[in-house]
């Protein structure tokens, strides 16, 4: 395995630069996350998203801290994305909570950090992550979001008119689910935390017909395609694999040339299919997606 990396770059509006594919590290877990990491970087990934609701800060800094201590990258080398959880929206609790996730992180400074959301919770604690009402609903802020540009984006999914005013304002977009989360979790509020189940995963967008034969022509998986089509539009993409050969599949796409009229035809399975809809939320003010959307799908 190599250390070398072959990213492709963008700059931000600050002038620093983001590797366009990065690894996904939602659900993966503190038992294996820390090979993950290392293994992510002998590949050639130097882009880490993470968060601090993701509870794996601090295997990924212990990782990272190796990886640095035994020379096989710099500091400078990686870009690291954490999150502030809901729960610390207001301005007074930013900080503390940035220092708790440099703390976790064994880092001085991220290179990247976003809301995790718009929709802010109370603050009841550092590590209480879903407060609760006496009737058990979710205790909702109203403090409001300033901007939140990590967005769900895939050809399932059309995000062009976000994507364009983004684009407009010199805001890079990071896609989020490239894969359509196949694993993601069916969220079912409990009473202190959540419980999380695995959903059905009859439909990945992989068995599309019109994917596997845009795939086929380019000489690509399914899955280097899917990146791919974030990737050839100038977006960042953040692909989940705790998985060393599907890490390094995915790490490929950065080889992977699209034509217009590749990226044309995959737009035209956009069927407002969100993989996260956060329907925990649906009530909260500054709840998002007020247009419908599906829960699955088409598999052809
Ligand atoms: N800001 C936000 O609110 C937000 C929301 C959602 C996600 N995210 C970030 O975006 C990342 C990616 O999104 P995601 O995890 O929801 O979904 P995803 O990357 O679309 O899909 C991940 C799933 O696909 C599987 N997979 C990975 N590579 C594959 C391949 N080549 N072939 C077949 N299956 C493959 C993974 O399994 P294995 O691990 O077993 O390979 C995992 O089950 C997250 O991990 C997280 O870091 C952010």
């Amino acid at each position: 395995m190599t250390s070398v990396s072959n990213n492709i770059y963008a700059t931000l509006c600050n002038g620093k630069q983001i590797p366009l594919l990065g690894l996904g590290t939602f659900q993966s877990t503190s038992d294996d996350v820390k090979e993950v990491i290392k293994t992510a970087v002998g590949i050639g990934y130097r882009h880490i998203d993470t968060a601090r609701a993701y509870r794996n800060e601090t295997e990924i800094g212990g990782a990272i801290k190796e990886l640095i201590d035994t020379g096989v990258i710099k500091r400078t080398d990686i870009f690291v994305t954490t999150k502030l959880r809901g729960t610390f929206h207001r301005p007074e609790n930013v900080e503390h909570a940035l220092k708790l996730s440099l703390e976790a992180l064994q880092l001085e400074y991220v290179d990247l950090y976003l809301m995790h959301s718009p929709m802010a919770l109370e603050y009841r604690g550092d590590d209480a992550f879903w407060p609760t009402r006496e009737d058990g609903t979710l205790a909702h802020d109203d403090i409001h979001f300033v901007e939140t540009w990590k967005i769900e984006n895939h050809p399932f999914l059309d995000q062009k008119e976000l994507i364009d005013l983004c684009k407009s304002n010199d805001v890079m977009v990071t896609s989020y689910s490239p894969l359509g989360a196949p694993d993601r979790p069916t969220r079912k509020l409990g009473v202190n935390d959540i419980q999380i189940s695995v959903a059905n995963d009859a439909e990945t967008f992989q068995v599309n017909s019109l994917i596997k034969e845009i795939a086929k022509a380019r000489g690509c998986s399914a899955s280097q395609l899917l990146i791919a089509y974030n990737l050839n539009q100038g977006m960042a993409c953040i692909p989940k694999s705790s998985n060393p050969i599907r890490m390094e599949e995915n790490y490929k796409a950065l080889k992977v040339s699209l034509t217009d009229d590749d990226i044309r035809r995959m737009d035209t399975l956009a069927c407002n299919f969100k993989a996260y809809p956060f329907k925990l939320w649906e009530n909260h003010i500054h709840y998002p997606f007020t247009t419908s959307h599906k829960e699955s799908p088409a598999s052809s």
